[in-house]
């Protein structure tokens, strides 16, 4: 890496979800990428095994998408979303809604996945309301759930260590559906497990406890990615749709991660067969070269607020950067170059392939747990005693050495490469983490 005094001061930024301290003190920079690989300030070459955050699934720098943009600035580089409007943002709306599943046609624009999430469910209390329901207020998440930074999503979010410093200021009325992580029945399936359909008769219970009259939605990943890759059990989530419609409970699938093609189909919705009432959207939507989200919202829940509303104002939510231009331009350029490129079929033909590479990690030192889906796989370690998380950060470090980047959560190492990495690709990358477990132990714990 580069010698220090190269970088400039790196004392001022406050970095996101990282260990500040540790990362001053031996920085890991980026200076440019291309395709499916990044290039670091020193000049190494870093194959991009997790499309950056789970977001650059038609690989870097298309110029397709980077022309669009420049082109956008020059001609239109802002315009209040509130009470005026762009064409780009409503074709945007359009190309969006035409990849989802049937019926969600309805489009809010965000700027990232948290927003989305927070929009998502004022939709849903907004909806029992305009439906004379108001007093269906609680929300139901899960346990391990990731659903963004924001109050709303670190409340209806189940990871600990993103809600211990604020929990006497999470939104009240929220409960919890247990997880989905069955070890001793399910370790190395491949694709869905086979066990776990139970798990939503849990919603049951919470439904008998709370009284269906008070919950207003149900939030789930369908497939949860940040807390180290859960793949949902046959089955379950076809009975958390069946409970949710029995007792009048908007559905919400949280597809931040797994829509656009990270499940070999524009939608986990579409890859599992099983249709929400609202779908949360970010990251893929535009390549992750403009921050953008959306909510994708089924029409009747659209319907039900807007038309149901008097004169004026009939949602009053938004942001300013709702339907940037440069968000709409980058939107309409990544939804064109998927659509041409075929990359959700390119995925979906790649999975056989990458899951049995994933899989040959099996027997590879200290691995417990392999689980996949699509173009995205977690690789669970066994924690060092005493110190979780740290083998597998030791692992992300090595791999980062050899060109790899990867994600790690806990002891689990996520891969999550763009949807144009090539088969050797997927080779060299279970290869190259092969090597990395062969050789952490064996060369200390530094
Ligand atoms: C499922 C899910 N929801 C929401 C978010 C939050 O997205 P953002 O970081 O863009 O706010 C993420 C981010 O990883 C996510 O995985």
């Amino acid at each position: 890496m580069n010698a220090r005094n190269d970088l400039p001061d790196l004392s001022q930024l406050w970095m996101p979800f990282t260990a500040n301290r540790a990362f001053k003190a031996r920085p890991r920079m980026l200076a440019s990428a291309s395709g499916m690989h990044y290039t670091a300030t020193d000049g190494t070459r870093i194959l991009d095994g997790t499309s950056g955050l789970w977001c650059v699934n038609a690989g870097h720098c298309r110029p397709g998408i980077t022309e669009a943009i420049a082109r956008q600035a020059a001609e239109l580089d802002y315009a209040p979303g509130f009470q005026l409007g762009h064409p780009d943002a409503f074709r945007a709306a359009g190309s969006i809604a035409a990849l989802m599943p049937d019926g969600l046609d309805r489009i809010f624009f965000t700027n990232s996945g948290s927003e989305s999430v927070d929009t998502a469910l004022k939709i849903a209390l907004a909806y029992h309301r305009a439906r004379g329901e108001g007093q269906r207020t609680r929300l139901i998440g899960r346990e391990r759930g990731y659903h963004g930074a924001g109050f709303g999503g670190i409340s209806v979010g189940g990871i600990v260590a993103n809600r211990r410093a604020f929990s006497g200021a999470l939104l009240p009325a929220v409960d919890h559906l247990p997880h989905t992580h069955l070890p001793q029945a399910n370790a190395f399936s491949r694709g869905q497990p086979a066990h776990g359909a139970h798990l939503a008769d849990e919603l049951e219970r919470l439904v008998a406890l709370h009284d269906p009259s008070t919950i207003a939605a149900v939030i789930v990943e369908p497939l949860a990615g940040s807390t180290g890759v859960l793949v949902p059990p046959v089955g379950y989530l076809e009975r958390l749709r069946e409970i949710t419609r029995r007792h009048g409970i908007l559905l919400i699938f949280d597809e931040v991660i797994t829509a656009f093609g990270r499940l070999g189909a524009a939608t986990a919705s579409g890859a599992l067969g099983v249709t929400p009432d609202l779908i949360t959207l970010a990251k893929g939507i535009s390549n992750g070269v403009v921050p953008a989200g959306a909510v994708a919202v089924r029409r009747e829940v659209h319907d039900a607020i807007v038309e149901g509303a008097g004169d004026g104002i009939e949602f009053f939510h938004g942001y300013t950067y709702s339907g940037h231009p440069l968000a709409s331009a980058a939107i309409l350029a990544t939804l064109e170059i998927y659509r041409r490129d075929a990359l959700f079929d390119r995925a979906r033909g790649l999975a056989q392939l990458f899951e049995d590479a994933a899989h040959s990690l099996r027997d590879a030192p200290h691995v417990v747990d392999v689980r996949n889906f699509g173009l995205v796989a977690g690789v669970e370690l066994a924690p060092r005693e005493g110190a979780p998380g740290a083998r597998a950060a030791q692992a992300f470090q090595r791999c980062f050495e050899r060109g790899l980047l990867v994600r790690v959560t806990g002891d689990v190492i996520a891969i999550a490469p763009p949807l144009i990495v090539e088969a050797n690709q997927v080779t060299w990358m279970f290869d190259t983490l092969r090597r990395v477990l062969l050789e952490i132990d064996a060369a200390g714990q530094a």
